[in-house]
């Protein structure tokens, strides 16, 4: 109807900014590419040139401690502290924070404090988190930017142990925060509410995200998860489904600690360590709280979880549902936890919020003041995910150990929250502050030995680029060695990457991806052999350095032939870690099932992929790499010509002159002239002919086309495929190639993010 009313006026309702449906609406399966570019500069107020480690030097480290202690104690009328201490919850905050980790892709964590962010912000599990969060506020504010979210709730986590009588290992700060909500990592499928389903057995086999039942012999969970439910962190501590079973939970609990890296000391020393402090809260019926943070109503600013009863807290308080205290004294550390759970025998009761738990048999087992009640005693209280340390028998192993000698479980907390709090910030040069523990090399920080020796200089540089040169190995074994170095690091937890020269190590010597950098590696020792050798002043070379440096000089030599001359640059100063230094279970999880630069896709790859195509492992790999969408593809389309396929194959190769920095991949991906075919009904291979003749040109994989399929990747395909596009993509190539190389020199970065 044209009648002339105003376009925005009463006729429109919705549409606006962002308002479904979108994109992912219409076409669910669409490859995200534009999740390369969450969390980047144009979403941070702090902007390009912040550097964290120079404001955090600048802090008073010792006042601001004395600060936080002193919050500890000092409740305020809004929330007030249980016990008139804010320590077990302030504990329970950071513990989250850390405990979303996973090892398998290495997200997660208390890095980039993404508890601020839906949906973890949100998650059942961290109900009440957000009181944690707001009660640091006034802190937060006093320090501003120079005192990050993800340290602060660390550190506060650290200073809560410490009042109560435990002593910390240590701190590094150091976690740079992020500044929107993460809209990428899996979390896995939800079956959490009850009401959902028709019953137990149809919410097990619909929970998708577990294989067989518990119990079974291939009881396991999806990858890369590490929670047995989206919204809990890791366990339902009413057992599986809340069906109250310790040893069902016992085999949940091992699974998920297991998947964020910890064994079975580490898991009992954790559980038993931070159920030694505070108490849960379970006053009010579920159904009856209000929603969660994401969602909750404008006036509530941000809080969530509004509770009708009395004020909504001190002992009306509404968290988990469970309701107790563990132990008699809950803001002291003591070996009361273990003493009492296995002193007495314990039985299945109900908390008023309707939660299964556990109270002790004995009517005279000891009892625990009530949190806010002046003079109340109440029972002591089990979960059934405590329970279970009792009934496994391996965790009761070590149960009795550290109930026969206090000072082992106090050592063995302490370096397992320190692992737990610390697990994701990578090398030691990312820990900043007085209390880093600099001395210790733990295996799980991937250490790398300190440089004893002076680093290369020009001269040198020049010299050791003619010894690469003069072992005839060619452009694109260089290439396929340094990439295969480089591109194990992962921005997640910032492991890997070509420092350490770990690719010479086990596992990753042995990995099928990497068989082709063996001779490679061979010939580059021979180099270091030879060069260290001769140095009299002291200098010397990595084995690190001059795997990166073989490919800097396969790239100038490329570019050299495309009649591009230009200089790629390299940063000496990698080191060679060690065979003892590696934990060969933990970098396993580093191997990739498909890695598009080198064309390849792991034996395993059907059966793990459950459905996913290459390309979203691909797209996953690139974000774990931090490129963006224009590097990713500008990188793919110089490593073709390069030829670094993993065995060598022409796949995606779209030139004749191989080793020679020209832009024939986009040029040939985007030529209208020539049709694609798959080779079989997998689609997982194609063959390229030429439209007129029918005859075979080009061979590639979906890691090849989607560059051309893909909308978003086209678009950048076209800029290199331009008339133009030939020197853009050299100079594009190497600054990506540098990047890449560059992923891990945290001993150069520091702690700005866009370095
Ligand atoms: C509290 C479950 C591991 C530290 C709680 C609560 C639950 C729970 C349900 C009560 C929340 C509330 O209603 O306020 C579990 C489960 C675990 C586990 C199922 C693993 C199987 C840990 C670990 C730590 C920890 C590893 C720390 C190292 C705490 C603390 C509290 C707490 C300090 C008390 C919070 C307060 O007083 O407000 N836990 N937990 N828990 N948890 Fe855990």
């Amino acid at each position: 109807d044209m009648t002339g009313k105003c376009p925005f006026g009463g006729d429109r309702v919705g549409g606006a900014f962002g308002t479904p449906p979108t994109l992912e609406n219409w076409y669910p399966d669409r490859l995200r590419v534009e999740l390369l570019h969450q969390n980047g500069l144009a979403a941070d107020p702090l902007g390009p040139d912040f550097d964290y480690a120079a404001e955090f030097a600048k802090l008073d480290f010792a006042a601001l401690k004395r600060d936080i202690k002193q919050f500890l104690t000092t409740p305020v009328a809004w929330w007030p502290a249980d016990y008139d201490n804010y320590g077990p919850q302030m504990i329970r905050m950071a513990w989250h924070a850390a405990g979303t980790y996973r090892i398998a892709d290495g997200r997660g964590g208390a890095g980039t404090a993404m508890q601020r962010f839906a949906p973890i912000s949100s998650w059942w599990d961290n109900g009440n988190t957000d009181k944690s969060r707001r009660l640091l506020q006034p802190i937060k504010h006093k320090y501003g930017s120079a005192l990050s979210w993800g340290d602060l709730m660390i550190l506060t986590g650290n200073c809560a142990l410490e009042i109560m009588g435990f002593p910390t290992y240590g701190f590094g700060g150091g976690r740079l925060d992020a500044w929107e909500a993460d809209n990428a990592t899996y979390w896995g499928p939800e079956i959490w509410d009850p009401k959902d389903v028709a019953s137990f057995d149809s919410m097990v086999t619909r929970d998708k995200r577990w294989r067989g039942k518990n119990g079974d012999a291939d009881y396991d969970l999806e990858n890369p998860l590490a929670a047995s439910h989206q919204a809990l962190i890791y366990v339902n501590p009413e057992g599986p489904y809340a069906n109250g079973d310790p040893l069902g939970s016992a085999r949940d609990i091992r699974i998920t600690f297991t998947r964020m890296a910890m064994n079975d000391e580490e898991t009992v020393a954790l559980i038993a360590g931070g159920h030694a402090f505070g108490k849960s809260h379970g006053m009010v019926s579920a159904a009856e709280v209000g929603p969660p943070p994401e969602i909750a109503p404008m006036e509530a600013m941000g809080l969530g979880w509004n509770n009708p009863k009395g004020p909504g807290f001190a002992q009306y308080t509404m968290t988990n549902g469970i309701e107790g205290s563990w132990t008699p004294n809950p803001t002291q550390w003591d070996n009361s936890y273990l003493e009492n759970l296995f002193k007495f025998e314990w039985q299945q009761t109900k908390s008023p919020a309707g939660a299964l738990q556990w109270t002790p048999t004995d009517p005279n087992a000891p009892k625990t003041p009530d949190a806010h009640v002046k003079g109340q005693m109440n029972d002591l209280m089990m979960m059934t995910s405590d329970i279970a340390l009792k009934l496994d028998p391996e965790y009761r192993k070590v149960c009795e150990k550290f109930l026969a000698d206090f000072d082992a479980f106090t050592q063995a907390f302490s370096k397992a929250w320190y692992k737990l709090t610390h697990r994701d910030m990578g090398p030691k040069f990312r820990y900043l502050g007085p209390e880093v523990k600099i001395e210790d090399d733990l295996l799980w920080q991937d250490p790398l030995p300190e440089r004893d020796y002076e680093l290369v200089g020009d001269a040198e540089i020049a010299t050791l680029k003619q010894a690469i040169m003069a072992t005839g190995l060619s452009v694109s074994d260089l290439a396929f060695t340094a990439i295969s170095a480089a591109t194990t690091y992962r921005d997640s937890d910032k492991r890997g990457g070509a420092n350490g020269a770990r690719l010479a190590l086990a596992p990753q010597k042995d990995w099928a991806v990497n068989r082709r950098a063996a001779p490679v590696v061979e010939k580059l020792r021979g180099v270091m052999a030879d060069f260290n050798g001769k140095q009299a002043a002291g200098k010397q070379i990595s084995l690190a350095d001059l795997i990166v440096l073989g490919g800097c000089v396969a790239v100038e030599i490329a570019a050299r032939a495309a009649g591009v001359p230009a200089s790629v640059p390299f940063t000496p100063g990698r080191v060679d870690t060690t065979q003892a230094l590696t934990d060969i279970e933990m970098f396993t999880w580093l191997k990739p099932i498909v890695d598009g630069f080198r064309n390849y896709i792991d034996d395993d790859f059907k059966q793990i992929s459950q459905g996913t195509a290459p390309e979203e492992f691909f797209l996953d790999k690139a974000n774990l790499m931090k490129l963006t969408a224009p590097e990713w593809t500008v990188l793919t389309g110089g490593l073709r010509v390069l030829n670094v396929n993993h065995d060598g194959s022409d796949h995606g190769v779209f030139t004749d002159q191989v080793g020679v920095l020209t832009n024939a991949f986009f040029v040939n991906l985007t030529d209208t002239d020539l049709v694609w075919e798959k080779t079989d009904e997998t689609a997982m291979h194609f063959v390229l002919k030429d439209r007129a003749t029918d005859t075979p040109k080009f061979r590639a994989t979906r890691n090849d086309l989607v560059f051309g399929s893909n909308s978003q990747l086209r678009a950048i395909a076209d800029v290199y495929a331009g008339s133009d596009g030939q020197h853009r993509f050299v100079k594009d190539f190497i600054a990506a190639w540098d990047k890449v190389m560059m992923l891990d020199r945290y001993d150069v970065k520091g702690h700005k993010r866009y370095a």
